[in-house]
């Protein structure tokens, strides 16, 4: 299996898929991950990675939040404006310059190529007790025993839900994984939503 670098895997036809459902608002982010988005950001900072068209991101604005959304393609299909930023960017690889009160990514970690980089950068990017939620899959992280993964992620601090397929965490930290990034497969087929996606490898 030929894994692949960050900016193979930009260009990959799994990556810049047009079937996948980047137009999500408010109330389907709320479905996909088990809380009720339009309380939890009123008048709070969120920030969105992989946000896909921005649809829920505006919703939020129009509440009062302060919101940035990430997306490496920039098929925004709503202006920026007060309370919006929105940036073209590939994660990992992108830094915000603040801290947010919550973060999420919405059916985004599916596709991306060093996923515990990306749980890295999130824990040192919340407030004081910010929250951290996104959709993902164990199954599309290769690093060794799955049952050492799970254990590596608590003690730091994560929690995986395994029957909704979420990850999470509450409040900022400093982490390090033990495991080293070797690249992404972006050939094991769909996952469990039913799109391709890619796997990350890692040696621990
Ligand atoms: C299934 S869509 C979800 C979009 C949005 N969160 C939603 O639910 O409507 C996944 C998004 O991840 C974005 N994406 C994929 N790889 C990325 C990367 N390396 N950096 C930033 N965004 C990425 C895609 O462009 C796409 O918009």
């Amino acid at each position: 299996m030929r894994l692949l670098g960050p900016a193979e895997l930009d260009a990959s036809s799994v990556v810049a898929n047009n079937a996948m459902n980047r137009g999500r608002r408010l109330r389907g982010y709320s479905r996909e991950l088990g809380f009720d988005l339009a309380e939890a950001v009123r008048g709070r900072s969120w920030l969105d990675l992989c946000c896909g068209e921005g649809h829920a991101l505006a919703e939020a604005a129009m509440l009062g939040s302060d919101v940035t959304g990430v997306d490496l393609v920039g098929h925004f299909a709503v202006p920026q404006g007060k309370g919006l930023e929105l940036v073209v960017a590939s994660i990992p690889g992108w830094r915000p310059e603040r801290r947010y009160d919550l973060i999420t990514v919405v059916h985004g970690l599916h596709y991306l190529g060093d996923k515990l980089k990306t749980l890295t950068d999130v824990a040192g990017w919340l407030t004081e007790n910010g929250r951290f939620v996104a959709n993902f899959d164990i199954a599309s992280v290769e690093a060794g025993s799955r049952r050492k993964l799970l254990a590596t992620l608590r003690s730091r601090g994560f929690a995986y839900d395994p029957r909704n397929k979420r990850v999470s965490r509450t409040g900022p930290a400093t982490i390090e994984f033990p495991y080293e990034y070797l690249g992404a497969d972006d050939t094991a087929g769909p996952n469990y939503t039913g799109q391709p996606a890619v796997v990350s490898h890692y040696r621990a």
